[in-house]
């Protein structure tokens, strides 16, 4: 058994979990390599491991059915009430009840862009980066409601510190440096395919980001949670970084869920088409409600349709949910209910016998819709796709830049026309600044757009 002072606990625990295949390397390594390797295994959880590697799960064996969702309103009455919703929506902002939560632990590598996505431009006029759309319009949402809406950011290791640089650099987009929390998610490591865990390095074992389910933990291991807490945030408005349509603050959606006493609330949208890749919204026999991911959705229930002759699994998640601290809290305070981890085969890149070369192996990733059935109540409600759901994920065709930015471009003429604002024929594509306006009520409709092609609105004149 190899010795280093200080690590006798973590090296028993390698070797009685029979990895230590680890060491492999160790005499090529100097003192300070050898202490980052044992660093690396001082956070490992075998037992969590070896129950991952043994388990498997299988949608196709579960039993549900479309779940239940607010539905847009149309009669009067359901007008009123999202009337209602609104208001008590609104005075929950205005009270400083609510914090926005991007998860940014991605690479913008599908999109070829070697950084964090969001710093990925998508602006289509002004090239704003994604971070610095989303950190203008909760600077929007903090002016109108005359509050400071903390604005949260969970990062990776991979790409945390080049996005504290660039909020630094930008100084925080007006924000504050005080509303802005920036923190990495956890990583866990991943196995081949026989359990043993990968070395990337001779110094160091091959690890992924835990999910972004692993965002829930991420809030209390970073204690943000506590800072949230202490500033009187009760509601936490989650969404993704690739979605530049996002509609961040959004008062019938929080009115209700503050209403209904949910601990959990999700915006769903129409899917497009059967095999659109987004999960769904699902009952379970026991009730709760839940998200199907699409590559877990059985093919017969990807095209099943119910009596009308419509797609049956039709609410897609846009990843846009309210979650109640609280409930944060309770799931995270490391007692039996946690979320669980998925498994997925992949390739990964390891050192084996001195030579790089691809294994295959296995990643543990936590997906953050699995809250849903964990919850005591939580609701879905629909939204339209136009209005808040273009997301960034590939470089063309289906949900690309090219998308979003067209999707961006038409939200804003609709904006525009639904004010009574002209639009000169001339004008191809159109952008309006959040800080301009972040709704459209917003807009003043006595702005006057010029007539050119590709037009910035900056200001409200
Ligand atoms: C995701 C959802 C899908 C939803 C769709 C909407 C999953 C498994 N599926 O699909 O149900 O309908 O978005 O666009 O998420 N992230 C992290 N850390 C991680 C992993 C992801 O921060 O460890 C962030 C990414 O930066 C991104 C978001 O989570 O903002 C989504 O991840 P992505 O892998 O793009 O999910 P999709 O497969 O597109």
């Amino acid at each position: 058994m190899i010795t280093f002072p200080g690590y006798e606990t973590v090296i028993r625990k390698v070797y009685e979990n029979k990895q230590e295949h680890v060491f492999e390397y160790w005499n090529d390594l100097n003192d300070s390599e050898k202490k980052n390797l044992l660093d690396d295994l001082s956070d490992v959880d075998f037992s969590l491991l070896l129950s991952l590697f043994f388990s498997t799960e299988d949608a196709a064996e579960m039993h549900f059915d479309a779940a239940p969702y607010i539905a847009l309103p149309k009669s009067s009455d359901e007008k009123k009430e999202y009337e209602k919703a609104r208001e008590a929506g609104d005075l929950h902002v205005r009270q400083g009840k609510v914090a926005a939560f991007v998860v940014a632990g991605g690479q913008g590598s599908r999109l070829g862009y070697d950084g964090p996505k969001g710093m990925f431009p998508v602006g289509p006029v002004s090239g704003k980066t994604l971070f610095h759309i989303h950190a203008e319009k909760i600077a929007a949402y903090s002016q109108k409601y005359c509050v400071h809406i903390p604005f949260l950011i969970m990062t990776s290791r991979s790409n945390h510190q080049v996005t504290v640089d660039y909020f630094n650099k930008n100084d925080f987009f007006g924000l504050g440096r005080d509303n802005v929390f920036i923190f990495p998610q956890n990583m866990i490591p991943s196995l081949d395919a026989q359990g043993k865990l990968i070395l990337e390095s001779k110094k160091s074992i091959f690890k992924n980001p835990d999910g972004h389910g692993g965002s829930l933990t991420a809030l209390h291991t970073s204690g943000v949670l506590e800072r949230l807490k202490e500033r009187g945030v009760e509601t936490i408005s989650y969404f993704q970084v690739d979605n530049p349509l996002v509609r961040i603050v959004d008062s019938a959606f929080i009115g209700f869920h503050v209403l209904r006493g949910a601990d959990v609330s999700s915006k769903a949208v129409r899917k497009a088409y059967p095999e659109e890749k987004v999960g769904v919204f699902v009952r379970y026999g026991n009730n709760t409600i839940g998200v199907v991911e699409y590559s877990d959705m059985p093919e017969e229930k990807t095209h099943s349709l119910d009596e009308k002759g419509d797609l049956r699994f039709s609410s897609g998640s846009i990843a846009i949910h309210l979650f109640q601290r609280e409930f944060v809290e309770r799931i995270t305070a490391g007692t039996d209910i946690a979320l669980p981890f998925h498994t997925a085969r992949k390739k990964i890149k390891a050192l084996v016998g001195g030579v790089r070369k691809e294994v295959e192996g296995f990643k543990f990733e936590k997906f953050v819709f699995d809250a849903l059935p964990l919850t005591e109540k939580n609701i879905v409600f629909e939204t339209l796709r136009e209005d808040e759901f273009a997301p960034v994920k590939n470089s063309s065709g289906v949900d690309s830049v090219e998308s979003a930015q067209r999707m961006m471009s038409e939200q804003h003429r609709r904006w525009l026309r639904n004010r009574g604002i002209q639009v000169p024929d001339k004008t191809r594509v159109i952008e309006i600044s959040p800080l301009v306006a972040v709704e459209q009520e917003d807009l003043d409709p006595e702005i006057k757009i010029p007539d050119e092609e590709l037009v910035y609105i900056n200001s409200n004149r």
